[in-house]
């Protein structure tokens, strides 16, 4: 057991909407989630990342925040919080919440009171509002990630606001004091709750380049891969981080930061975890890896070389509620799922934190099939169907074989649709059940706290598409490719194996733990 919880720990995404509904609503809630916990106990995990529950008119599915000190009825209300966490930390379990400091929703007050100031009001200052000078030509060339320009006029034509999510996502304004004032308060808000953390959401944004000036291209930047731009990944971002540092300290328990910041090198991200600033951020290299031995590697000793300069745990991630669902990635069928479940049992060996996202544990795959009718994302909306979107990683969770939701909730259609196929796929179908992918999450996250990798010396690999690594608590060994692989030299006590050997050899697309 290292020193902190955090450097090592197993935490699982739960994504609010889709993962129990208990008041069958056909929309996820609080009371779902805290009915749910014996399950979460029983995987092994040691905390829970709950994706946003505030008061929020849910157009990018809570990520448009109205009110940052309630929860939004859909989900319960405060005493169901409480409720949650108190049943979560009984069960050993930590509980870190969203953070979305980038943008309020077009709901909240005070963007509400923006729009009913006049521009140059103090109102307006907490957004960035600029006035309208050709109504054609808005004030610089940013497109929102989502689709069509980040600009949008007010209704009486006389500002633009900036947006670099939805319209309905006004970016709020860092370089005024009230906003740092206001989040400092919602921090206190949620760690006098006791929350274990937070998860801030576009950690690299918030702070925009003085002047608001182009981007070079077309103004297009993707969230994922994104590289550094005017309002990306700006060095001033850090300034936030180290007053926040100091108020999360100040609590008992430990508790934790972690940063969605996507950058263009693990170098710029590990800026992310000096000592005085946030202790874990997603390693989205690994997301977006082709399932091939050497750009794993790669993805790995980056990570690991880089987050040692700063002394900051690697912090590994395959799936989550923005990305296409690993099965899926990596082929999806028997095969996706097979490298699937390797790549997860190779993550749960390396060095440091690893993230496991609601549903991956049952080898949900994507749904690629949603009806456009009723896709909810706003990327799929906003680009004409040109993104297909986010809805496809969402789909809420089957707990059981049989009923109008598979068991999600006590009644009500789901708020997305889930395939017929994912019966066989449900909590009930795989619990107790040899080989299913439920049992081999539960064993590999039980093994794991027994041999808890101490660092990562690669071995000589034992075919072309595979590697072999000892992690000083035991010896991995995966193969990316499709031909089996001879590992019989690696070990003779197997600890866990994502796929039968055969003959002394490891088949494609799986890995085998040895005991050392
Ligand atoms: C979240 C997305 C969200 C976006 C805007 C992302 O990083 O993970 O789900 O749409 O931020 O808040």
């Amino acid at each position: 057991m290292s020193e902190h919880w955090w450097r090592d720990a197993v935490i699982y995404q739960v994504y609010p909407r889709s993962f129990a509904d208990a008041d069958g609503d056909g929309m996820g809630d609080l009371e779902g989630i805290r009915s749910r916990i014996p399950y979460l106990a029983a995987l092994g995990v040691d905390a829970i990342w709950l994706s946003p529950f505030y008061a929020s008119p849910q157009r990018d599915a809570g990520y448009d925040v109205a009110d940052y000190r309630a929860i939004d009825p859909r989900f319960g209300d405060l005493g169901d919080f409480d409720r949650m966490l108190a049943d979560a930390h009984a069960a050993g379990i930590r509980l870190i919440v969203d953070l979305v400091p980038n943008h309020t929703s077009s709901d909240h007050e005070w963007f509400q009171a923006a729009l009913a100031a006049a521009p140059g009001s103090p109102e307006r200052e907490r957004y960035h509002f600029r006035d309208v000078t050709d109504p054609e030509v808005p004030p610089n060339n940013w497109q929102s990630i989502f689709g069509g320009p980040a600009w949008t006029k007010t209704d009486d034509g006389a500002q633009w606001y900036l947006h670099l999510f939805d319209s309905s996502q006004p970016d709020l304004n860092w370089d005024n004091p009230e906003v740092h004032e206001e989040f400092k308060s919602v921090l206190r808000f949620w760690l006098d709750r006791g929350v274990d953390g937070f998860r801030i959401d576009v950690a690299h944004g918030m702070v925009k380049a003085p002047g608001l000036p182009d981007t070079g291209g077309d103004g297009t930047i993707e969230m994922i891969g994104t590289t550094q731009a005017p309002f990306f990944d700006q060095d001033g971002v850090h300034d936030i981080y180290r007053t926040w540092r100091p108020i999360i300290e100040e609590y008992e328990g430990d508790r934790i930061f972690v940063a969605e910041a996507w950058t263009d090198s693990a170098e710029r991200r590990s800026l992310y975890l000096r000592p005085d600033e946030l202790h874990q951020a997603f390693n989205f290299d690994l997301v977006l890896a082709p399932f091939r031995a050497v750009d794993f590697r790669k993805a790995i000793d980056s990570e690991i070389a880089n987050n040692a300069g700063v002394g900051a745990p690697c912090t590994w991630v395959l799936s989550n509620h923005d990305v296409q669902r690993h099965v899926t990635r990596y082929g999806g069928g028997e095969r996706g799922l097979a490298r699937a479940k390797a790549a997860t049992q190779l993550l749960l060996s390396l060095p440091g934190v690893v993230y496991v996202y609601q549903g991956e544990e049952l080898g949900l795959d994507e749904v690629l099939d949603l009806p456009a009718e009723v896709r909810q994302d706003p990327s799929f909306h906003r680009t004409g169907g040109e993104q297909i979107g986010r809805d496809g990683c969402r789909v809420p969770l089957p707990w059981a074989k049989e009923g109008v939701s598979l068991g999600f909730g006590p009644a009500g259609e789901p708020w997305l649709p889930q395939p017929a196929a994912w019966s066989d796929l449900s909590v009930e179908a795989e619990d107790g059940v040899p080989g299913s992918t439920l049992e081999f999450y539960r064993q590999a996250i039980a093994t794991r706290k027994g041999h808890k990798a101490t660092g990562l010396t690669w071995l000589a690999d034992p075919g072309e598409d595979a590697f072999a690594f000892d992690n000083g608590a035991l010896v991995a060994v995966v193969n990316f490719g499709d031909e089996p692989v001879p590992v019989a030299g690696y070990g003779t006590e197997v600890l866990l194996a994502s796929a039968d050997l055969a003959d002394g050899h490891l088949p494609g697309g799986a890995a085998v733990w040895f005991a050392k």
